[in-house]
């Protein structure tokens, strides 16, 4: 099932800079099995652990956090790109394998304690996942496990979350 859904992903060379080979996944999302697929490998992983909640990084973590948690019957909190959510904030500063940005929650949305899983569509360097994993944690938070769609390990993604004491699991290299 790894090699179908693999077929799936195409790789778009040069976006958004020179020299980034981007791991696009809309065209598995738009194949209703693939995305069935997926979904279902995710939750394999994910149902034994009985999270709290789904935590989702934006954008494309959104999609495949809340297939997730749909799947589990779980709830879904959605960790921003800065200025995004309304209500009050709480945030952390990260670097992106192509800039830094800023990742933030609703205050109070992950409360004390909460045992949540992480999910993105992809790990590069880690500075995404490292940084959302810490802004849980500094919200009292613990993060059973990161999951991704995508682990690109030559950028040491899993490596990093490993250092930092987080459990994590890509489905696709
Ligand atoms: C991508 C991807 C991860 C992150 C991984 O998101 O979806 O969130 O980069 O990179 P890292 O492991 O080096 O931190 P991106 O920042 O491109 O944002 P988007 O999903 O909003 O397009
Ligand atoms: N985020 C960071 N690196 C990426 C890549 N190579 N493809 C897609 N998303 C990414």
């Amino acid at each position: 099932m790894t090699s179908d859904l693999t077929d799936l992903i195409r790789t778009i060379p040069d976006f958004p800079k020179p020299g980034i080979q981007f791991r696009d996944i809309t065209t598995l999302l738009a194949d209703g099995e693939g995305l069935r697929d997926l979904t279902a490998r995710l939750a394999d992983i994910a149902r034994p652990l009985d999270a709290d909640l789904i935590v989702g990084i934006e954008a494309r973590g959104f999609i495949l956090g809340a297939a997730l948690a749909l799947a589990l019957g779980k709830g879904f909190v959605p960790v921003r790109k800065k200025g995004k959510l309304p209500g009050k904030t709480v945030g952390i500063d990260y670097v992106l394998e192509y800039g830094t940005d800023r990742l933030e929650l609703h205050e109070g949305q992950v409360p004390q304690g909460a045992r949540v899983l992480l999910v993105d569509d992809l790990i590069a360097t880690g500075g995404t996942a490292v940084a959302a994993a810490q802004l849980l944690r500094e919200q009292g938070a613990s993060v059973l496990m990161a999951l991704f769609a995508i682990d690109l390990p030559e950028l040491g993604g899993m490596a990093a979350l490993e250092a930092e004491g987080i459990a994590a699991r890509g489905i696709m290299t």
